[in-house]
């Protein structure tokens, strides 16, 4: 992971100002402001030099989007920095300025970005470190592409991370998944060459309230005998968007010593073709006992999260979370940025809803409507994993997941995109965590006494 542009010292540092109009400037600054047609709009950034000519301020137009600051680390020149005068937010600011300065450069060795921040008086540096390199992370381990982060890396990336937190992982993994009774994702992942398993990290005290994560782990999609076409696979080494992100997050909730009893479940497999790969037409029994039939194997991630679900469902945690990047649907409803989320828990709707707008992590709340379970009635089994005339795709996704829930008090399906195809000042393109801040606080308000 590439370090945070966080700055020790303030001194020699230059001073960044936050402004909305340039009529606090000096003479001297208002005429360069001039000079460059500087007016403080919404993310402009005016270099202010010395009379040696070296970097005296930098002055930066204020947004309603406080990671806007993450131009400032991808722009100013190398050196260190610090906020001066008023600020909004100092925590979202500085967050967004660590943000905008990730880099991918594990496969070309660009160097990392060097303009570093001085955190401002107030900002607790261990939780915005702790978000920060949640949101590294996250991004690295989707920009990392398929053929070095499959299964076995997905699973040693696991194992690294509860070293660290001391938290206990125990895999099944290749035909023991169907001797435990996990069908669907050996279904999904035997064609692969690097077998199919699930991951499953136990951490904190027993007493504690139980919070399941669970993660979609497919590190390829290729559709499976349902190819996807060229340009629809060409992005797939993102599939396992959603472990990533449950990965961050229970990274996070340990790095706070949260007091939960957390459980990290990550279905990891390949959907690939070969000749014993499982078929559009097959039925498939599942560990929850229902048999599913298979319309298309591009809808596999469903299946491996069924089983995954319905195990984590057996010991009736307090909270169980889904991500997954499971439906192109869901992006045609709300785009790449606003993930769309599904709970029968108003309560905790509310919370997620409002925290996400609240720390600009942004999460979207859709229905998990009833009506529409009849989409996946199937002639020959109890259930069709796809719906038929392709209505309400991420709903009915989200719909017969809901069929392997039964027991958790509290249940949440996040259905994400884990990708930048835009960039944004805090967001370059590729591998994006989504959620994850929202969720953190989520669990912590809920449970932290
Ligand atoms: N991983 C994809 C969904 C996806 C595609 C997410 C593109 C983000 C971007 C998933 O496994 C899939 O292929 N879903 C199909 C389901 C369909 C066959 C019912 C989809 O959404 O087209
Ligand atoms: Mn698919
Ligand atoms: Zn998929």
């Amino acid at each position: 992971m590439q370090e945070l542009p966080i700055a020790v010292t303030k001194s020699k540092s230059v001073p960044v100002h936050i402004i909305s109009d340039v009529k606090d400037l000096s003479a001297e600054q208002k005429v360069w402001a001039k000079t460059n047609g500087f007016k403080a709009q919404t993310g402009s950034v005016l270099l202010f030099a010395n009379i040696k000519g070296g970097l005296e301020r930098v002055f930066f137009g204020k947004s309603n989007q406080p990671l806007d600051t993450g131009k400032l680390a991808s722009t100013l020149p190398a050196g260190n920095y610090h906020f001066e005068g008023e600020m909004d937010d100092a925590h979202l600011s500085s967050l967004g300025w660590m943000l905008g300065a990730y880099r991918f450069s594990k496969y070309n060795n660009k160097k990392d970005q060097d303009a570093k921040l001085v955190l401002p008086e107030g900002v607790d540096a261990q939780d915005l470190i702790r978000e920060v390199e949640a949101s590294y992370l996250a991004r690295d381990l989707i920009n990392t592409p398929a053929n070095d982060m499959g299964p076995d890396a997905l699973e040693k990336t696991i194992r690294t991370i509860a070293r660290k937190f001391k938290a206990q992982v125990s895999v099944i993994k290749g035909d023991a998944l169907l001797k435990k009774n996990f069908p669907m994702i050996h279904a999904v992942g035997r064609a692969s060459v690097d077998a199919p398993r699930l991951i499953d990290l136990k951490w904190g005290n027993a007493k504690h309230p139980k919070v399941t994560l669970v993660g979609k782990g497919v590190i390829f999609d290729s559709g499976g005998l349902n190819i996807k076409p060229g340009n629809s696979m060409a992005l797939m080494k993102k599939d396992m968007g959603g472990a990533a992100n449950t990965i961050a997050l229970a990274r996070m909730i340990m790095d706070a010593k949260l007091p939960v009893r957390l459980r990290l479940l990550v279905p990891a497999v390949e959907n690939a073709i070969s000749g014993n790969a499982f078929r559009p037409g097959d039925i498939l029994p599942s560990r929850k006992g229902i048999s599913v039939e298979i319309g298309n194997t591009d809808a596999e991630g469903r299946l491996i999260l069924g089983d995954a679900l319905a195990l984590g469902d057996e010991e009736k945690p307090d909270l169980m979370i889904d991500m997954a990047t499971l439906t192109g649907a869901a992006r045609v409803a709300l785009g790449p940025d606003l993930p769309p989320f599904y709970t029968d828990d108003e309560e905790l709707a509310q919370a997620v809803s409002q925290t996400s707008m609240d720390v600009f992590d942004p999460l979207w709340q859709m229905p998990l409507w009833d009506p529409y379970q009849k989409m996946l009635s199937s002639k020959v089994a109890d259930v069709n994993h796809i719906s038929t005339g392709g209505f309400a795709g991420s709903i009915t996704a989200a719909l017969f997941l809901s069929r392997f829930v039964e027991n958790a008090k509290s249940w949440a399906h996040f259905d994400i995109y884990g990708w930048t195809p835009t960039a944004k000042p805090w967001m370059p393109v590729g591998g994006e965590a989504q959620g994850i801040r929202t969720l953190f606080e989520v669990i912590k308000n809920k449970y932290w006494i």
